[in-house]
């Protein structure tokens, strides 16, 4: 980091306060010295969520997540830290500093400037063909026969590409753009006999893909006349520095304020799909663009709401592209429904045929994300065996797992149990198996986010290991002297991350603080760091020093116990394996540790 942006960030963090941050999205009650309310990270009917406004914390007793306002921003609007205190600064009104970025930095964003340049220039010259000249003659007529308005086509810029080989490439090299920089935006391809080079999109309806900010992308181009192998349906454009396809969402220029307003984003497969819904008034819809659903895209739509609504079509390839969809969507965090939509049809053709509250009402009646996978699983299960049946539950459970309200869950096993012809008690033992197994991966599985910190001490231990490194945050000189009196493995695995970095900053004379901490430390890290941070009392300093020696001689007991225990055994092997002369010795070094607890313990 830049010295310029370390004063940015300093400056942010100094203007933030916590509470008017988190209250924008919790309501907040003061009891005590905090601020309590239920926690946005996970379902809860009790407050277990609270804020320290002075210390500049939240943490949630319930499902463990914790930290500063950057890190609340970060969690909240689903983005990275650095764009959590860049929104920060927007709402304080905190200028950005002028990046001065690496040159090559600087040549790819002057590259993307270019590109997107042309692709302006081409959007602008296939809507006028479209809209203005006799060529577009065609287009008109096949937009028109789909029921699409002018203005519809305004608002999408659609526009058309004339049948012929060079008409755009003419027209961009004649406002200065060279023939290599339309082949880098994907408009244009090199001939493969002769030199030069040839428009790629030729007799087609072009429909503008933008990013989330209205910068055209890239094209989608439809075919007017009916497809083969060498002119696909839709041809678009290839991956370029702007156009890439697991990150792009068309329509979401369009209906991210919609989509925010609404709650939830309807999904569906095709531009025409997404088009035609808008243009019958459904307006928070965006398509893919003919490619998987990925994480990239759950995150940009949570941006702007937590429910998705999946609308595919309802062949076989629609149906088998949502069941694909859904954990990823569920493990982004959003809430999933499902839409299918009734006789074999697409959104399009459904929404202009039977209108726009008839769509609402299947988004009315949307299957939620369990419901859509046990008919799906159902619907192509073999329960005419017991193999079938075996594997039709194997495929439920990991949605019925996720089932948090214990009536609903028992009423599910209840329907799946009657459905797969199974007793109730082996779907229940299968449940439960599943569940076992699941929390042993989560457990083995590091960096989650959602898991309470240093479960690996007994809750005594780990409340003094906690005061012991507090007292280290505030004090940092006193890091030498702890890790001299308590090994590194007294501490738990998320605390022994907290002290290497501590102990990395120290050598490295670099500051350590929240900020820094949120930075570079695991989620875990940081949960628990807050944890520390919080339960520290206003008390006045000496106690907190009583409470800093106590606490180490808490856990030096619990090492010195830990040694006896394993002093003891080895003595025990050493004697059933006649091994005197080490049987003394270890019994010896065990009593030495024996005497120190003695001491240690007189001490108190
Ligand atoms: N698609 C593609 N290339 C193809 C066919 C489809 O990229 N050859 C992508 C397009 O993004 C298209 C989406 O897949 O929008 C859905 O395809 P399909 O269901 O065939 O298209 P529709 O949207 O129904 O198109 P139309 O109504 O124009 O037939
Ligand atoms: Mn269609």
């Amino acid at each position: 980091m830049g010295s310029e942006l370390d004063e940015f960030v300093e400056r942010v963090n100094e203007r933030t306060d916590i509470h008017s941050v988190v209250s924008r999205y919790v309501p907040l009650t003061q009891k005590g010295g905090r601020l309590w309310g239920r926690c946005p990270f996970h379902n809860e009917k009790t407050a277990s969520f609270c804020v320290s406004p002075d210390k500049g914390f939240f943490y949630c007793f319930g499902c463990g997540a914790g930290g500063n306002a950057f890190k609340f921003l970060s969690l909240i609007e689903n983005i990275s830290y650095f764009e959590a205190i860049k929104l920060q600064a927007e709402r304080l009104g905190i200028a950005l500093p002028e990046r001065r970025s690496s040159p090559e930095a600087e040549r790819r964003r002057r590259e993307e400037k270019t590109l997107l340049r042309i692709n302006e220039s081409a959007q602008d010259f296939y809507h006028e063909c479209l809209t203005k000249t006799a060529r577009g003659e065609v287009g008109r007529k096949y937009l028109e026969a789909r029921g699409i308005s002018m203005n519809t086509i305004e608002t999408f810029k659609l526009g058309y590409a004339p049948d012929e080989w060079e008409v755009l490439l003419t027209k961009l090299t004649r406002q200065g753009f060279s023939p290599q920089q339309a082949e880098a935006a994907g408009l244009v391809a090199k001939r493969k006999s002769s030199s030069g080079y040839y428009d790629r999109f030729r007799g087609r309806v072009m429909i503008p893909i933008a990013d989330v900010y209205g910068h055209v992308a890239g094209f989608g181009g439809r075919i007017l006349t009916g497809e083969d192998d060498a002119n696909p349906k839709y041809l678009n454009t290839p991956e370029t520095a702007l156009f890439n396809k697991g990150k792009l969402l068309f329509g979401l220029d369009k209906s991210s304020r919609a989509i925010n307003k609404a709650g939830a984003a309807v999904v569906v497969e095709g531009y025409m799909d997404a088009i035609s819904l808008f243009s019958a008034g459904i307006t928070n819809v965006v398509a893919t663009l003919g490619t998987a659903f990925t994480p990239d895209h759950a995150k940009l739509i949570l941006r702007y709401a937590r429910k998705i609504i999946f609308c595919y079509d309802s062949d076989e390839a629609g149906q088998r592209a949502t069941i694909r969809a859904l954990p990823i969507v569920q493990a982004a965090g959003a809430e999933v429904y499902v839409v299918k939509v009734p006789d074999g049809k697409d959104p399009d053709e459904f929404v202009r045929k039977h209108g726009k509250a008839a769509f609402e009402e299947l988004i009315q009646n949307a299957e939620t994300l369990i419901d859509y996978r046990l008919n799906y699983v159902l619907a192509r299960a073999d329960l005419s065996t017991i193999g079938g049946k075996v594997q039709a539950l194997q495929d439920i459970l990991p949605a019925v797992a996720k089932i948090e309200e214990t009536t609903v869950l028992s009423e599910y096993v209840k329907m799946i149990a009657a459905k797969l012809i199974l007793d109730y008690q082996v779907v229940t033992d299968e449940l439960q198996k599943f569940i076992a197994k699941e929390n042993q991966s989560v457990r083995r599985s590091e960096s989650k986010p959602q898991t309470v910190p240093g479960e690996s001490l007994p809750p005594p231990l780990q409340v003094a290991s906690e005061n012991v490194l507090r007292m280290v945050w505030h004090e940092d000189d006193l890091l030498d002297y702890v890790l001299m009196v308590l090994p590194r493995e007294t501490f738990s695995t998320t605390q022994q991350e907290i002290i290497d970095w501590l102990k990395q900053c120290m050598i490295q004379e670099k500051r350590a603080d929240e900020l820094s901490a949120a930075e570079e430390l695991s989620e875990a890290a940081n949960a628990e760091l807050s944890r520390i941070l919080l339960g520290g009392s206003d008390e006045p300093r000496d106690t907190e020093i009583k409470l800093f020696h106590d606490s180490i001689r808490a856990l030096e007991k619990m090492n010195f116990k830990r040694k006896y225990k394993t002093l003891l055994i080895q003595a025990d092997k050493y004697n059933s394996s006649s091994d005197s002369e080490a049987y003394v010795k270890t019994l010896k070094d065990s009593l030495e540790v024996k005497g120190k607890i003695n001491k240690l313990q007189s001490n108190n």
